[in-house]
Formats: structure tokens, C-alpha cells, sequence
């Protein structure tokens, strides 16, 4: 057969909530334009994010009852200690709340003022957690990934060269951590082959700085390695990631995105005295280090997913299913970013509404249009998140594991095929008032008129 199917099938469900385009602009006026203000009772379908917003599966629901609540030395950390030494192999293996929790943690190890930290793309709580502590977050993605219309495989990899370089030019001394971001979220879900790993590896080995994966979407980025990266084709996506994981000094994960957990993350690092003053950070805001602020339960759920995740069938339908929304648009005119990345279609907005300057950020403007026209919630990855570090301005639509079905895509691919043709008729905002840092989550914004 050739038709890929859900590899599962529907025993709980949440019904879905209709709001009238009416509604919809007078809930936009209160939200001051803003998509993260709006109550989630009043989104039809929430392509916001794909981190938190998996569906659990039976396993792993049966597997939370099993939870051990002990506040010490607790049987669920075990459990998930194992599936992660298995699979990635680091000496040091640090629970903590979400992802950003791993990355304050590490980044207030290794960094101080003066410092740059390098990255394919970092993700914008990454940056921000950088800049927090006095360094300089860098991106260096590839010359070629700048067109966003270039379809070309593995289009998240590091430019190898200008690593080098800025190693040259700012010292070693300089570069605490080299972050290599797997899949490149911010960079339209890109993701990361092998041999740019590697490469990766040989010039900050030689340099003598250590490698960090920020390794959310590792599971993505393993099928990705699989499907198109020659010398792969007959390994497993677990013995792909075990390889990947193999080249790294350590990990930050967040446990919402591949772990198919509504929360949690990790901090994993193979330097035992970075590792003792990471868990003594740990147990200020986490902490004891066999819980780092979740619950058993969700330790338990996060071993699970972590297994189920590197399922081939899974794997095979999850991108499958994203570049079948990606081809549905791009087909007809909608300019995206290709091709198709793994959690996520990434609509190149700037190319899509030409006639709206940056200073009005075009995906914001059709992130609105999207919710006033189809309830359809999704993010502006540009100018507003990023500010003037912004490579492009994108509208991504994430698409949470395991929720949606085909017909929901269909209805999306509906609704954006009909904003695309009065496109010319979106209007740019500009932003009321805004908070000092991370402004997209709380910016009220005015429509241009
Ligand atoms: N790194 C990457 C590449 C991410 O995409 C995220 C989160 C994080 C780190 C932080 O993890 O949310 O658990 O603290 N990305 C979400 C998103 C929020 O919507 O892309 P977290």
C-alpha cells in the first residue's frame, strides 16, 4: 500500500470549539491584535506551537499511574535515566521543567559578558538566555538557506566555514559552547545532517571547545538523516540519533516537542564538574536532581515518548504529513520555506505581501488574517520575535504531534489558499505599546490603514 495513515487510531477526544468571524474580530480588538492573548476556547485549530500540545498515547498514560512521587532516589527517574543513557550515552543526565530551564542552567555555567556562543539558528528563549547572562548569541546558518525558495536537503546545517572563522577572529578562549540546533526551528524546521555534525565536531574538537545539541525535534532530524542522507537509508532512527548524540559534549531537550510530553526537558553533559555545579543550580529553582521540577509521573511519560517517538511508522507519517500541508500551499502559489522541515510549514510572509515593510511585520499581519478568516491560531517568526536578528519574516504553522487529522490539514489548506487570493488587501501593524524584552508574547498592536 501507498497511502501513509495515522499510525494510531482515536480513543479520547476533545471536541473542537467554532467561534463566528464577528467573534473573531472583536476578540482580535481585545487582544490588541495579539494571538498570544487570545483564550484558547476561541481557536479552532492551534497551530502555535508544537511544544506541550502532543497527544499522549495509551503507553504512555498507563505509564503516569506508574509514577513514583518519592522526593529522593525515585523509581520514574531511573526509568528515564536508562531510555536516555541508551539513547544518548552522556555521563550526566539532569531533569528539568521545560527546556529553557535546561538552557538557564548551562548558559549561567558556561557563559560570562565577553563571550560568544555560536548556533546554526538559536531559538529565541536560547538567545535570550545567552543574552541574560552578558554573551553574544551568533547564528551561522548556511549562505545557500537565505533563499528561502532553494530546495536543497539538510538546508539547517551550520556553515562549517564561518565557524571557523569566528573561532579565528574572537579566539577559542571566547566560545564556551558551540550549539548546534537539531531540527533549525527558527530557521523553518530545517533540519541537520550527519556530516555536518561532524564536521561540526572536528573544528570545535580541534579548537578545544565543546558541543552542545539543542536536540527538541532530534527524532525529526533522525528520519530526515534516514530519508536523505546517503549511508543511512538501512539504519534505525534510534541508531541515528545514538550517533548523533555520540558527537556532542551534552544536550539541552525539551521533552514538549519530541517526547511527546505535555511538559518537561533535560539538561545532559558529559563534564562531571560542570555537572556538579549544574545540579546546585538545579536545587535553587528545580530541584532535588531526580525530579528537577516535574512530577514522576510526567518523568515516566517523557521515557515513554522518548521510545515511541524514534517508531519508523511514526517518523514516516509525522513528515509525511507536514510537507503534505507544505505541497498543498506551496503548489498554488503560496510561497513557504523548502522545502518542507519536520514539525512545521514556514510561510515566507515578506515574499507573500511584498507591499508590507518589515517595520509592519507581514507575518504578523497574516497570522491575524489566518484567525479572522479560519480560527486557525498560528506565529509570527520574524521580525517581531526576533527584532533586528531576524533572517526572514515567516509565518509558521506548527503542527502538534498526534492531534490533527488529514481533514483538519484540508480545512487549513482551504484557508490559506483563500487568504492568498485577496492577499493584496492585508494590511501591516504597527506595534501600540511593548515590554522591554520578549515583546511577541504581550505587544499590543494598531492595523496599519
Ligand atoms: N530550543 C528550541 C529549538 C525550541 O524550539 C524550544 C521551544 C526551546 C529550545 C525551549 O524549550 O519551550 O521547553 O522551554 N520551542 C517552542 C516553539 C516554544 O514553539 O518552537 P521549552
Amino acid at each position: 500500500m501507498k497511502t501513509i495513515i495515522e499510525p494510531f487510531r482515536i480513543k479520547s477526544v476533545e471536541p473542537l470549539r467554532r467561534t463566528t468571524p464577528e467573534q473573531r474580530e472583536r476578540l482580535l480588538v481585545e487582544a490588541g491584535y495579539n494571538l498570544f492573548q487570545l483564550h484558547a476556547s476561541d481557536i479552532l485549530l492551534d497551530l502555535l506551537t508544537d511544544s506541550g500540545t502532543s497527544a499522549m498515547s495509551t503507553g504512555q498514560w498507563a505509564a503516569m499511574m506508574r509514577g513514583d512521587e518519592s522526593y529522593a532516589g525515585s523509581d520514574s527517574f531511573y526509568r528515564l535515566k536508562a531510555v536516555v543513557d541508551d539513547l544518548t550515552g552522556f555521563r550526566h543526565v539532569i531533569p528539568t521543567h521545560q527546556g529553557r530551564a535546561a538552557e538557564r542552567i548551562l548558559f549561567s555555567t558556561m557563559c560570562k559578558p565577553g563571550h560568544v556562543v555560536p548556533s546554526n539558528t538559536h531559538f529565541d528563549t536560547t538567545r535570550a538566555n545567552i543574552e541574560f547572562n552578558g554573551a553574544e548569541a551568533v547564528d551561522l546558518p548556511l549562505p545557500e538557506a537565505a533563499d528561502t525558495q532553494a530546495r536543497i536537503p539538510f538546508k539547517g546545517n551550520m556553515d562549517v566555514a564561518a565557524l571557523q572563522r569566528l573561532i579565528e577572529n574572537a579566539g577559542a578562549a571566547r566560545i564556551p559552547l558551540v550549539m548546534i540546533t537539531v531540527t533549525n526551528n527558527s530557521g523553518g524546521g530545517q533540519p541537520v545532517s550527519m556530516a555536518n555534525i561532524e564536521a561540526v565536531r572536528a573544528v570545535t574538537k580541534r579548537a578545544g571547545i565543546p558541543l552542545y545539541i539543542d536536540a527538541c525535534r532530534f527524532a525529526e532530524n533522525a528520519w530526515f538523516i534516514r530519508r536523505d542522507e546517503s549511508g543511512y537509508g538501512e539504519m534505525s532512527p534510534k541508531q541515528i540519533a545514538q550517533k548523533m548524540f555520540s558527537l556532542a559534549d551534552g544536550c539541552t531537550f525539551s521533552a514538549k516537542k519530541d517526547a511527546f510530553a505535555n511538559i518537561g526537558g533535560m539538561l545532559c553533559t558529559n563534564d562531571d564538574r560542570l555537572a556538579e555545579l549544574e545540579t546546585n543550580l538545579l536545587i535553587l529553582t528545580e530541584g532535588f536532581p531526580t525530579y528537577g521540577g516535574l512530577a514522576g509521573r510526567d518523568l515516566d511519560a517523557i521515557a515513554v515518548g522518548l521510545e515511541e517517538v524514534l517508531q519508523p511508522e511514526y517518523l514516516e507519517y509525522r513528515i509525511a504529513s507536514t510537507a503534505y500541508l507544505g505541497r498543498h500551499i506551496a503548489d498554488h502559489g503560496v510561497p513557504i520555506v523548502e522545502p518542507p522541515g519536520g514539525h512545521a510549514i514556514y510561510i515566507d510572509a515578506g515574499r507573500m505581501l511584498p507591499h508590507i515593510p518589515r517595520e509592519q511585520f507581514p507575518g504578523q499581519a497574516l497570522a491575524v488574517e489566518l484567525y479572522r478568516h479560519a480560527g486557525v491560531r498560528s506565529v509570527e517568526i520574524g521580525s517581531l520575535m526576533f527584532g533586528d536578528k531576524a533572517h526572514f519574516e515567516l509565518l509558521r504553522l506548527a503542527i502538534p504531534r498526534r492531534v490533527y487529522t488529514q481533514s483538519h490539514i484540508d480545512y487549513l489548506v482551504e484557508a490559506i489558499l483563500e487568504v492568498n487570493e485577496r492577499k493584496d488587501r492585508i494590511r501591516g501593524f504597527r506595534i501600540e505599546s511593548e515590554p522591554p524584552m520578549l515583546r511577541h508574547f504581550t505587544a499590543r498592536f494598531k492595523p496599519v490603514l
